[in-house]
């Protein structure tokens, strides 16, 4: 893996970046904006509820704001895919809106868990009704009138800081979430950009309700989350050297960095500089010799969604990884903890599944095999990546689920692995 390329727009500052722009007053543009379709699930359900919105074209989206009360009763039910951010950062702006929606998205995300968002919202005074005793969607909201709250949250959930702060938009007074560690960040950053008045002390975060926003021109940085399949990608093949330019390097986001660096890769960053709010350099890895870590505590939360690569790249290692504290991988698209270790069995890696992660004894030669991932896009990323390195053929249907949040990845893959 030799080269230098750039990555998609980052997913979690795309969806979020679009939302803003929809409560803003005046125009709102969105560069490098991800026209994967989770965030194009965030265009279809903001068009539905009476925003203008022009593109993507060209990576850019122009949205002309509605303001924080312009929002309109959306004629049918609202469609988040595969979206677990559109689904539940939209049930926080729902929440404050004074009229009836149904959310709902497709069987992966129809499956996961929302009361950890619906039982805030509905105490900050929201109706919301669904499956599973209104845990599972379709979920229908009818919103408005909600009082300031403060939360203190179980898991550190960025989906459920998020919806809660923008649920707190539209409450009189501070709204306040406290997680057990700190998650991305975006939501807090884009809402200061954007006028709110946000404030962080440790582990709680505070929006004071009722703001005004202003329509913004966002540059949105590279998805860190889509370069690490290709970092993993070039740490596992010797004599690697990739440099992947503006990749965003939020503090929050790149526990990526901090394990492929203590696992021997040799990880430099250069031109960092700050764009729109968030940290952005470029990042060049050089393979190496990798050896076996521990992944555990706060910088779980750091890497949440590369721990499917992350744990090909620990087959590939010397010696043993221990995955842990990482229980909410059982609620992402899939369920990670059964998917990547069944990944990496079916290509004969030594790995046993825990109750929190996995441990993956590394170092057994891979065999190429059929692999089923849909309908989990990172599942399919980090199979194509083991498929560099096993023997023989991988074969991976369905590929196109990648487009959900690295549109363009297997053509990517491809032209840097003759480098
Ligand atoms: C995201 C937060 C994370 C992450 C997801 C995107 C976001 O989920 O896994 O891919 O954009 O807020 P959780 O909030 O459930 O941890």
């Amino acid at each position: 893996m030799t080269g230098r390329t750039t990555v998609p727009g980052d997913k979690s500052i795309s969806h979020r970046a679009v939302m803003l722009g929809a409560l803003a007053e005046g125009r709102t543009v969105v560069e490098n904006f991800l026209a994967g379709e989770d965030c194009l699930s965030t265009l279809g359900c903001l068009k539905a509820l009476g925003v203008e919105v022009e593109g993507p074209s060209g990576g850019v989206v122009r949205i002309n704001g509605r303001g924080l009360d312009g929002l309109r009763e959306p004629e049918d039910i609202l469609d988040a895919g595969n979206s677990g951010t559109t689904m539940r950062l939209l049930l926080g702006i729902l929440a404050g809106q004074p009229f009836f929606s149904v959310l709902t998205g497709d069987g992966s995300l129809r499956s996961r868990p929302m009361a950890r968002v619906t039982g805030p919202l509905a105490r900050m005074g929201a109706w919301i009704r669904g499956r599973a005793g209104d845990t599972r969607a379709p979920l229908a909201v009818r919103g408005g009138g909600l009082s300031r709250a403060s939360f203190t949250t179980p898991v550190a959930s960025a989906q459920v800081k998020s919806a809660i702060l923008l649920a707190g938009l539209f409450a009189p007074g501070v709204t306040t979430v406290t997680e057990p560690a700190p998650s991305r960040d975006h939501t807090e950053r884009l809402l200061a950009a954007f006028g709110a008045e946000v404030g962080r002390e440790g582990c709680q975060v505070a929006v004071t309700g009722r703001p005004r926003l202003t329509g913004q021109t966002v540059r949105v940085p590279g998805d860190i989350s889509s370069a690490a399949f290709l970092l993993v990608a070039a740490a596992i093949r010797p004599g690697s050297d990739l440099t992947l330019d503006n990749v965003g390097l939020n503090p929050t986001r790149t526990g990526v960095l901090d394990v492929l660096t203590a696992m021997g890769a040799n990880v430099t960053i250069e031109g960092r500089r700050i764009e729109c709010g968030e940290p952005v350099g470029s990042v060049r890895i050089r393979g190496g010799d990798l050896a076996g870590t521990v992944i555990g505590g706060d910088l779980v939360p750091r890497l949440i969604d590369e721990i499917p690569v992350l744990a090909v790249g620990a087959a590939c290692a010397r010696g043993t990884t221990v995955i842990r504290d990482a229980a909410e991988l059982k609620v992402k698209e899939s369920d990670r903890i059964a998917s990547v270790t069944g990944l990496l069995s079916r290509l004969g890696a030594d790995v046993t599944a825990t109750d929190d992660g996995m441990v993956v004894r590394g170092g057994t030669p891979l065999t190429g095999a059929v692999l089923e991932c849909s309908p989990d896009h990172r599942l399919a990323m980090a199979a194509a990546v083991a498929g560099l390195v096993a023997g023989g053929e991988t074969v991976i249907p369905g590929e196109k689920v990648v487009d959900v949040s690295f549109p363009g990845f297997v053509d990517l893959l491809d032209s840097l692995r003759v480098g």
